[in-house]
């Protein structure tokens, strides 16, 4: 699936209040930013922030952040919000890698949705469930983790499932087909999801903690 640029992007995010431009600046302040206490989850690489959106509306008691490299796909996300009320909402445009600058420990859920893949073995690294990424994780998680993963991606899960569960992560719920799991497992649907939903691709899913 391919994302047009959008002209203005830059603009669209300096003028949203849902969109924090100094991120850094709220390390160990997010609750401030919300003004609750309620715990915080954030999703990387959110896209057109269909999924965090649909989250935020549906749960009210907990905060989202929507963290996007692209601002293009950020800009989108804005758009997207338009006129709705999401006090429990934010988003971030900035690279994933760099989220110990912007986080202490003070997430409670972290969401992988269609993520990248980065199948050659020399990327493994860049994937957001390489054990970099989940020492990163660790350093921002509150008190227990969790880590919800959703892919069409075969060598991502396969790999997820591996690093996750040799870092002592225990599963949940892990799903080979998501849209068709028996368990009727609660979902909402991202962007991309829709898509392949509409190719009857399967979905994998894994639901994954680790508690102190
Ligand atoms: C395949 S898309 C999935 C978008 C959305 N999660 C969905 O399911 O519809 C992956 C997204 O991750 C973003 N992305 C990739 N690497 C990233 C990084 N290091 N930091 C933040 N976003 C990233 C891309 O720009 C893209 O929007």
């Amino acid at each position: 699936m391919r994302y047009n640029k959008v002209s203005g992007a830059k603009e669209i995010l300096n003028n949203s209040s849902y969109v924090i431009k100094n991120p850094s600046a709220y390390k160990n302040k997010w609750h401030q930013v919300f003004g609750n206490q309620n715990p915080i989850c954030i999703e990387l690489g959110m896209g057109r922030g269909i999924f965090i959106m649909e989250m935020a509306r549906r749960n009210p008691n907990k905060n989202y952040i929507g963290i996007e490299l692209d601002s293009s796909q950020a800009a989108t996300a804005v758009k997207n919000i338009g006129t709705k009320h999401l006090p429990n909402l934010r988003i971030i445009c900035v690279d994933a890698s760099l989220i110990l600058d912007i986080f202490g420990k003070e997430i409670t859920t972290i969401y992988l949705t269609f993520s990248e893949p980065w199948p050659k073995k020399q990327d493994e690294k860049k994937r957001f469930t390489s054990l970099n990424y989940l020492k990163l994780y660790d350093r921002i998680f509150k008190k227990n983790k969790h880590i919800v993963l959703k892919t069409d991606n075969k060598i991502l899960f396969a790999s997820s499932l591996e690093n996750l569960s040799n870092y002592w992560y225990t599963f949940d719920c892990v799903s080979l087909d998501l849209h068709h799991d028996e368990r009727k497992i609660p979902n909402v649907l991202t962007d991309f999801e829709v898509q392949y939903q509409k190719e009857n691709r399967p979905i994998y899913y894994v639901d994954a903690k680790y508690k102190d």
